[in-house]
């Protein structure tokens, strides 16, 4: 089994190798900005690491299909960053801050359909199959999207609207990777569903991280803004675990602390999130779902030391600082 960073190497000669058109320059290199500023590239390994449980032989169809990911998953964040008013991306600045608001939609909308000419590449006989999984997870995706938008909106978001929130806007598009991957190296349907399962929880896990390290985490290894969320109104497992479980006057005051702005505002929502105890609770309930993701790969029918780097790579994710 090839480890996280040989998965990687390979992913990215790969996508080296891919090239954009040359006009209009604009648009393109808002594509390539997006590309080449980093990345942990998880989504496209998952998928090859996924392909290689069942098949030693890494094709050309699990690399485009890798790539068709990734892309999607960068259209996804120049997209998201409009949406979410974010200034900085991998430490960088983003799409519509660097180009202009028109070059950072048609920079998300041209990365889509390029991810759907890669798919349109695949020779795999199933490949109708994984054109529908990769679909049914595009419209979740937006789905998921759209939800956060919508609780920006409202004061009451619960813990279990939260969750599936994210496991529309995130988890789906991890546990897709995994059984694409699968799919290609031609798995079983059942070993291809539980795939499918530890990708979501993994995801969920993975959301729930992200959230935590917008909030607690070092800007300087994130390469986002610190606290983004908390200025921005995000109802992130913090805020929507306050509200479920505080008191009368904390909730109070953590309305009273959207209505602010500024770096008050995020001391203040910080130190309150941490008096209520939201920083334990979100550490115990990723724990939670890494362990139900772990599970869910005891029952694959391949032996366990196949999925020994698969494992590292999900420690990884869940123990990061970027
Ligand atoms: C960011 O995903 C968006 C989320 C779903 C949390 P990643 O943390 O995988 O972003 P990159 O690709 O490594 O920058
Ligand atoms: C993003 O969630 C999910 C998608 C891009 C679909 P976030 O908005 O929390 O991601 P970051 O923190 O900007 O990467
Ligand atoms: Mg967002
Ligand atoms: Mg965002
Ligand atoms: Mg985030």
């Amino acid at each position: 089994m090839q480890s996280f960073e040989q998965q990687r190497e390979k992913f990215s000669s790969f996508l080296e190798n891919y090239n954009f058109p040359d006009a209009p320059q604009s648009l393109y290199d808002g594509c390539r900005h997006i590309l080449s500023i980093g990345g942990k590239r998880v989504r496209p390994v998952m998928c090859l690491m996924a392909h290689d449980i069942f098949s030693n032989t890494t094709n050309i169809d699990v690399l485009n299909a890798a790539l068709a990911i990734e892309l999607f998953h960068n259209f996804s964040l120049v997209h998201d960053d409009i949406m979410d008013n974010a200034d900085i991306r991998r430490g960088e600045p983003t799409v519509h801050k660097k180009f202009s608001m028109p070059t950072a939609i048609l920079a998300g909308d041209v990365l889509n359909v390029f991810a759907y000419e890669l798919l349109n590449e695949l020779n795999a006989k199933n490949s109708k199959e994984i054109f529908s999984l990769f679909n049914k997870t595009a419209i979740e995706v937006c789905e998921g999207q759209q939800l956060d938008m919508d609780f920006e909106q409202q004061e009451q978001v619960s813990i279990d609207e939260y969750l599936r929130m994210i496991q529309l806007k995130t988890s789906v598009l991890l546990a897709s990777s995994l059984s694409i991957g699968a799919m290609i190296g031609n798995a079983s349907e059942a070993d291809k569903n539980y795939l499918y399962e530890f990708g979501k929880n993994v995801g969920i896990a993975f959301q729930l991280k992200d959230d935590y390290l917008d909030a607690f985490g070092d800007g300087d290894k994130t390469g986002k803004i610190v606290g983004g969320d908390i200025l921005a109104n995000k109802k992130t497992i913090f805020y929507c675990y306050c509200m479920q479980k505080a008191d009368e006057e904390s909730m109070q005051k953590i309305q009273e602390l959207q209505q602010q702005s500024g770096q008050d505002k995020l001391a203040n929502t910080l130190s309150l999130y941490e008096k209520l105890g939201a920083r334990d609770y979100v550490y115990q309930l990723k724990d939670d779902y890494s362990k139900k993701a772990f599970a869910a790969l005891e029952n694959l029918s391949v032996p366990q030391e196949k999925l020994s780097e698969l494992k590292n790579l999900a420690r990884y994710l869940l123990q990061r600082e970027h």
